[in-house]
């Protein structure tokens, strides 16, 4: 089982990616480190710990990780998406588990030095804490196995600007960072992630599967509402749970080496990736692109895997 380490804003996509990390038997969750983002960090540290409490699996330790961006403080949090708590307006039961008393980028550090095997550290909110980790701690980042990031637009366009995706706009400075740091990094964007839709039948299955699969689906439904009203669509888009598929089966999205810059500038552009899709590049910081899906087979994937968890 490959060793995993989950970087998350919880968040109601994050919640789910965690769940899929639980029930999938090819990785091996062992830590989990909070960031700013969807909602403040004093809320997303909670969140993990009540989520992984929810799956029964409180035994799988918390750190907490940066409270702001890098240089400037993040403009708004996303709380009409996520719910001003981060899950969608439900209260899950607390964890009997305290938080790690290690700094996220400590934790993370230590894990990756000690580990026998290479781990694969999924980034599914805004890049800070692994920023801090390369700038810290390089001896530690450069044992990566896999980075995959939920992050980023090569031709989408972003989500919560005209430009940019969400996790890149929370600190564009952490992303820049991050990208041209020459890690073995997979970007899991807007181009993959819009058009992998979970609809409501998908989340009646799991929903339908025991209370695990029940709490998920109430957690989606802030999700589904603001899908409903805000785009017209009847479906939602799981972001970090895609990016979690390709961190538990690698392959799964296509993905092309590409040259991406992050614009850092304070214009209309804050945030946007910039990638260059003219030729796959040779560069040594490149990042691999996830340019393709199958979007039904990601979600049948997902689905299926919260069934088997529900049931367990
Ligand atoms: C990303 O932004 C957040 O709101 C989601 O949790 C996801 O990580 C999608 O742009
Ligand atoms: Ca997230």
């Amino acid at each position: 089982r490959t060793p995993l380490v989950i970087d998350t804003d919880p968040g109601i996509d994050d919640a789910l990616a965690v769940l899929l990390a639980l029930a999938s038997l090819e990785v091996d969750l062992q830590l989990v480190t909070t960031v700013h983002g969807n909602v403040g960090l004093p809320e997303t540290t909670e969140n993990a710990l009540r989520v992984l409490h929810l799956a029964g699996r409180s035994d799988v330790p918390v750190a907490a990780g940066a409270r702001t961006s890098l240089v400037f403080p993040q403009p708004e949090r996303a709380g009409h998406v996520h719910g001003t708590a981060g899950l969608g307006g439900v209260v899950l039961p607390p964890s009997p588990a305290a938080v790690d008393p290690r700094p996220a980028v400590v934790a993370l550090a230590e894990l990756l030095l000690a580990s026998e095997q290479p781990v694969t550290v999924a980034a599914i909110g805004p890049l800070t804490n692994i920023a801090l980790l390369i700038g810290v701690y390089p001896e530690a980042a450069a044992r990566i196995g896999r980075l995959v990031v939920m992050g980023g637009s090569a031709t989408r366009g972003g989500n919560v600007t005209a430009a940019a995706e969400f996790n890149v706009w929370a600190d564009p400075e952490a992303a820049a960072a991050v990208f041209g740091a020459g890690l073995p990094t997979v970007l899991v964007g807007l181009d993959v992630t819009l058009p992998t839709v979970l609809t409501a039948e998908g989340i009646a299955r799991f929903a339908a599967a025991g209370p695990v699969g029940d709490r998920a689906a109430a957690i989606l439904q802030q999700y589904v509402d603001h899908a409903r009203s805000s785009y017209g669509v009847d479906g939602v888009v799981v972001h970090d749970a895609l990016a979690l598929t390709e961190a538990i089966v690698p392959g799964t999205l296509t993905s092309v080496r590409r040259d991406v810059v992050v614009d850092t500038g304070h214009g209309a552009g804050r945030g946007q990736t910039l990638v260059d899709r003219r030729t796959p590049s040779a560069s040594a910081t490149a990042v691999a692109v996830a340019e393709d899906v199958d979007s039904e087979a990601a979600v049948e994937f997902l689905v299926s895997r919260l069934c088997e968890l529900a049931a367990r």
